[in-house]
């Protein structure tokens, strides 16, 4: 994140300590009778990009997903919830998400599913959407851990600049803004 190469142990991304929450939608997690293994994963690769990560498990229901991105915008800069946006009728994370954001990310989620498509056919039949509640970046990924890793992986370009855009006044003019200087183009200053 934030430059080429294995983005694994590259801190220079977001401000080391940014929280991120990981919510593993699933009926078996969230009763205990079945183990979590795209949390873990999840939040093994944010630690490693500098995030202080926060887990939580919610079964497949609705009002339970809603509630839990609700409250967890609260304190998070960035929550990913894992599982649940496939075509059954228990897969409800998509609806929820889009009942409590403020607004879509759509760009986010095309590129998590053009990313996923040079791995398998089978990203389409994700429908995990991206969103904004309170300033908080939503992400819907897949349940399973290769999945749900894949979604990150494609995120990680521009996960830096979507925070530091949502975390308060951004000048998109500035040094570090993401962009190279164009000198192709004319001066904004010359027209003003
Ligand atoms: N996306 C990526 N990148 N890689 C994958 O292997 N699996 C797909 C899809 N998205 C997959 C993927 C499959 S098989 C399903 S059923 C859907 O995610 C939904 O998964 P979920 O119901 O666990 O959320």
């Amino acid at each position: 994140m934030g430059g080429q190469g294995d983005a694994h142990d590259d801190h220079a991304g977001v401000p080391s300590g940014t929280r991120a929450l990981i919510v593993t939608i699933s009926d078996g997690v969230a009763a205990g009778t079945r183990a979590d293994e795209a949390g873990p994963a999840l939040s093994a690769r944010l630690v490693g990009h500098g995030f202080a990560v926060d887990r939580a498990a919610v079964p497949d229901e609705r009002a339970r997903i809603e509630a839990a991105l609700t409250v967890g915008v609260a304190d998070h800069a960035l929550v990913i919830t894992t599982g649940g946006t496939g075509l059954t009728p228990r897969d409800v994370t998509p609806q929820a998400t889009l009942a409590v954001i403020d607004y879509e990310v759509p760009g986010l989620a095309e590129a998590i599913r053009a990313f996923g498509r040079a791995h398998t056919p089978m990203a389409d039949l994700s429908r995990g959407v991206v969103g904004v509640l309170k300033g908080t970046l939503i992400v819907n990924v897949p349940g399973s851990p290769r999945a749900a890793l894949e979604c990150l992986e494609a995120l990680e370009p521009t996960l830096q600049h979507a925070l530091e855009t949502l975390s308060g006044p951004f000048d998109h003019g500035a040094a570090g803004a993401g962009h190279e200087a164009r000198p192709d183009l004319p001066d904004p200053e010359l027209s003003k």
